[in-house]
């Protein structure tokens, strides 16, 4: 346990300097809503809801979108990148073997899903981002960069999780009307 103490300990000391503002609370509300989503949830879950997108958070490894011609690649890139920085911070703390294959796999893993628990860390990132995200995003992006990533992140929503976003309101009414298009228009 005291392992797992260490990662954690790491991933938010890393989290917390991030430029992006909103990461620390991002991190922290994936958690949340992974715990809704399952309550008994693991450590690796654990690890990789908190760690998902660390490498955001380190200015000289991240990835660029500019880098990337399309949307998907940029995020497949983004998610790999992170799971390299997480087996780091895990090999340096001597987790064992099976549970940074197992985080490695999930936070690879974490914007396309591919099993049970990839697809539940998936969802519990994408509720989180229009519960804290989507505001900081409109203030850092144009309008139509917001909608196009609000579509983006509701169309990849299973249809529980749509209906859960549809409840959010927001303080922002510029904010408020461009999500109520968005998912209006998103059929
Ligand atoms: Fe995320």
């Amino acid at each position: 346990m005291g392992n797992i103490n260490c990662v954690e300990k790491k991933i938010e000391r890393i989290v917390k300097r991030s430029l992006v503002p909103e990461d620390p609370i991002h991190a922290k509300n994936t958690l949340e809503w992974l715990l809704k989503l399952e309550p008994h949830v693991d450590n690796a879950l654990k690890i990789a809801a908190l760690g998902h997108d660390i490498e955001r958070a380190i200015e000289k490894r991240k990835v660029r979108r500019e880098d990337y011609r399309e949307y998907d690649e940029f995020k497949k890139a983004h998610a790999l990148n992170s799971a390299r920085i997480l087996m780091e911070i895990m090999e340096e703390c001597k987790v064992r073997k099976e549970l940074i294959e197992d985080v490695f796999y999930l936070v690879s893993h974490h914007e396309a899903g591919g099993n049970r628990r990839a697809d539940i860390l998936k969802d519990a990132d994408s509720v989180s981002f229009f519960h804290i995200n989507l505001p900081y995003y409109f203030k850092r992006n144009s309008v139509e960069e917001t909608r196009k990533r609000c579509l983006w992140g509701y169309r990849r929503l299973p249809d529980k999780f749509k209906r859960v976003v549809a409840e959010f309101c927001y303080q922002n009414k510029e904010v408020e009307l461009l999500v109520r298009s968005c998912i209006n228009g998103s059929e």
